[in-house]
């Protein structure tokens, strides 16, 4: 195997490991299924009583953590959000992230 190719391999292997690590969207997908029950609704609207629901889909996922993270530690004030982020751990919230971030705007 000359030098080049190794190289390739290496950054190919590195970069699956940096996605695994920055959340997986599949379990995202699972674990954030009740939050579509308020983020997923078409208007960004809840039904009743009306109020808006900031829309998740395409967010960056960074931004999506920052939210959760301030939200769980009480940063963040907000009594719906707050007590649907106290049980997520930071690996839920990375994958719940890459999930929001990876679906259409
Ligand atoms: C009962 C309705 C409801 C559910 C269920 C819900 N949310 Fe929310 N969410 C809201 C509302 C309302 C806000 C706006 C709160 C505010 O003004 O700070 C919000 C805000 C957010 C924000 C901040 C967005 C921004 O642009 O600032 C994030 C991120 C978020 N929710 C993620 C989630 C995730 C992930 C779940 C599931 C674990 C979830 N939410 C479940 C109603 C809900």
């Amino acid at each position: 195997m000359n030098s080049i190719l190794r190289i390739l391999v290496l950054i190919t292997l590195l970069t699956c490991v940096q996605a695994f690590a920055a959340g997986d969207a599949e379990r995202g997908e699972i674990r954030g299924e009740t939050c579509l029950g308020c983020h997923g609704i078409a208007s960004y609207t809840n039904v009743y009583p009306t109020y808006r629901v900031p829309k998740l889909g395409g967010q960056h996922a960074e931004y999506i953590s920052a939210a959760l993270k301030g939200y769980r530690s009480g940063e963040r004030s907000h009594p719906t959000m707050n007590a649907q982020a106290a049980g997520l751990s930071d690996q839920d919230i990375e994958d719940i992230a890459a999930y929001f971030a990876s679906i259409a705007k």
